[in-house]
């Protein structure tokens, strides 16, 4: 699939626009936070509810459309994450569970380290903690600088991890960042941590919908994903890939009837240890199920290449635009070989989050700010367009000129930043 610069003139580009409502109200460029949900994914949710409504979810008609439905999801998600089986795909609710299923079920102790960085979301850092507070084990924290190479992020790696005081154990890692966009080198991290005996679970946020993602050439151990972000799927749904090998070794830590390979009530129970199912817990949401479904195909249908060199082209457009800003700092990666399509920027003297609900409020103009780095951080999915780029450097541009008022209206609502956010 080729992109011709004007960023409109690729068909998928544009039948992926007028199929999403949200984007002819809003330049929504919020995708890293939920994406704007096509109306085919929209409809499939509609329709499995139709379903449960006209026929009861417990008719065999129904019960068959389910089983149907979940089986077609794991092998859609194990194609996704680049020809995982459907055995090594559990059904998760988001990412934030797969991460959890990883950090309670690995067995640590006092003598590991955990690895992570300083660029990772509260789903990554704070399960390290936990373990820490739950096992004595170390917490290595590697230094990432959003303009490092991945030789140099590497290099990073290498030497934090021979630092490491314990067995390295465990590295918890996005292979892009949220704060920044940096696209980490997964291949070469998953290398080192083998050499050293450990593992890696990859926090697949802001990857899934967003680049081609292969486990079987990265050889990774575990990776969770989200259905709602990149993938624009619906809220709640979400992917484990547990390679099959480890399977046994990852213990489920929320246990029920799945998660035992047999039981009766004299006292006999033997554990389930070989079967990803082992992992989900009792009913999950089907119409959920059929909406990612659907989402996933329609990006695996647009070609996940295609869709990451549309997003990196919006990026450069972005960072040449918001470059000549007076006042405005490019903080996302400037390198090729490190971009994606999260774009960050800083504009001095003036706090992310007013720019961000300036942005809103002033030109509908969609997106988040960022607190560690006092950023805002522009989504550019590949049916984003470089007007609604312009847009948002015009306002910003009209921010700094003007100033910002104070009554301005928060882009996010105060539990947000009262620690419920996402
Ligand atoms: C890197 C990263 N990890 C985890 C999350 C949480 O994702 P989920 O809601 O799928 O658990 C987010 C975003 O909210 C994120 O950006």
């Amino acid at each position: 699939m080729t992109n011709d610069g004007d960023g409109m003139g690729n068909e998928r580009w544009r039948a992926w626009r007028d199929d999403t409502p949200a984007l002819t109200q809003y330049a929504y460029m919020n995708s890293g936070f939920s994406g704007p949900k096509r109306r085919a994914t929209h409809a499939a949710v509609q329709e499995r509810l139709d379903l449960e409504l006209m026929h009861g979810s417990t008719t065999r008609f129904a019960l068959d459309d389910r089983f149907e439905l979940a089986d077609r999801y794991r092998q859609t998600m194990g194609r996704l994450l680049g020809g995982a089986s459907p055995d090594e795909i559990a059904i998760t609710g988001n990412t934030t569970e797969g991460i959890n299923i990883i950090t309670n079920g690995l067995e640590v102790t006092s003598a590991d380290s955990i690895i992570t960085t300083d660029v990772e979301h509260g789903s990554g850092i704070v399960p390290a903690y936990y373990l820490r507070e739950r096992t004595g084990c170390e917490v290595v924290i590697v230094p990432i600088d959003a303009q490092d190479s991945p030789g140099q992020a590497m290099e990073s790696f290498v030497s934090s991890m021979g630092a490491a005081n314990g067995n390295v154990k465990l590295v918890i890692l996005s292979e892009i960042s949220y704060s920044t966009g940096q696209l980490l080198p997964l291949k070469a991290i998953v290398d080192e941590t083998h050499r050293r005996g450990g593992h890696v679970v990859v926090d697949g946020a802001q990857t899934a919908g967003h680049i081609p993602i292969d486990v079987r050439d990265t050889n990774v151990d575990f990776y969770a994903i989200p259905s709602h972000k990149w993938l624009c799927g619906p809220d709640g749904m979400g992917a484990l890939y547990v390679r099959e090998d480890l399977i046994p070794l990852v213990a489920p830590m929320k246990v029920a009837g799945r998660s035992a390979a047999s039981y009766d009530f004299a006292g006999n129970f033997e554990p389930e240890r070989e079967r990803i199912t082992k992992y989900e817990l009792t009913t999950t949401s089907t119409p959920l199920i059929a909406g990612t479904l659907e989402a996933a195909e329609w990006f695996l249908d647009s070609g996940p290449e295609a869709v990451l060199a549309r997003a990196q082209e919006l990026n450069r457009y972005a960072e040449g635009r918001f470059g000549r800003i007076e006042g405005v700092s490019v903080v996302s990666p400037r390198h090729d070989s490190t971009r994606t399509g999260l774009f960050c920027f800083v504009v001095d003297d003036l706090p992310a989050a007013d720019v961000n609900a300036f942005l809103q409020a002033e030109a509908k103009v969609v997106c988040r700010s960022v607190a560690e780095f006092n950023s805002v951080r522009l989504s550019l999915h590949a049916f984003n367009t470089e007007a609604e780029v312009d847009l948002a450097a015009e306002t910003v541009e009209r921010a700094i000129r003007e100033g910002i008022p104070d009554d301005v209206e928060p882009a996010f609502p105060p539990a947000i930043f009262a620690g419920r956010g996402p």
